[in-house]
């Protein structure tokens, strides 16, 4: 990130609302315990998540890509009253992680957590979607759109973390990685049943909304 974009970001953030204790314990836990924890979406996208979801007020939310349960925590605060946030991680050694947080934050009646391919589990839930994070491997984000479309309700979002791949996608040659997340950008824009606005916080977020 160059010095003026790192100071606009950081000037966003010191206007954006704070996030929770709990959410900056599990920010500085995921720091200090774990090998990426840049992977982790942090204050600003964390509080347009939560935004988002306390605007669409979602029944059921769907993550594909826990990590230690940061953005899982900041989507379920939109739920109604009798809302549930499923959301699946393929890493086990996270799980103790993320389940001590969804304790901490009194969260553990909303956040059902699976442990496992996410490839494998959207498939066998029965359930429609007001709302859909996708944030797991970034080259999937196609086949994950796929397995989620039908299962998102008419008017119901579906987001998409790092679609700008660190910029790569406007340069001139595209490495591989590049390829397929400025394919899949295409793809939904191209896509007749969903709106969408892609917006360049952070490593870019894609918010898609299912037409009526
Ligand atoms: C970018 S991180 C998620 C960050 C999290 N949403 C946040 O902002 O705090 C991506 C996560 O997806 C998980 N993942 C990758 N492939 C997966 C798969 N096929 N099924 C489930 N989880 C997967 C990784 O283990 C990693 O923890």
């Amino acid at each position: 990130m160059n010095f003026a974009l790192s100071k606009l970001s950081k000037y966003c953030q010191d206007h954006t609302s704070p996030q929770s204790q709990a959410l900056n314990e599990l920010e500085r836990e995921t720091y200090l315990k774990t090998l990426s924890p840049q992977m982790l979406s942090g204050h600003l996208q964390g509080r347009l998540l939560s935004m988002l979801s306390k605007m669409k007020k979602p029944n059921t939310i769907l993550e594909i890509g826990t990590f230690t349960g940061y953005t899982a925590i900041c989507l379920a605060q939109g739920l109604t009253e009798t809302g549930q946030l499923h959301t699946i991680e393929a890493n086990e050694e996270l799980e103790h992680i993320i389940r001590k947080y969804i304790e901490k934050t009194n969260l553990t009646d909303k956040i059902q957590l699976y442990i496992g391919d996410a490839k494998q589990i959207v498939p066998k839930l029965e359930i429609n979607f007001d709302m859909v994070f996708i944030d797991a491997g970034k080259k999937e984000n196609s086949l994950y759109y796929d397995l989620v479309i039908d299962k998102v309700n008419a008017g119901g979002v579906i987001l998409v973390d790092n679609v700008l791949w660190s910029g790569k996608v406007v340069q001139k040659h595209h490495d591989n990685d590049t390829r397929i997340i400025d394919e899949f950008n295409k793809k939904v824009h191209q896509d007749e049943r969903v709106e969408n606005v892609l917006l360049p916080i952070r490593d870019g977020l894609i918010i898609l909304r299912k037409k009526e």
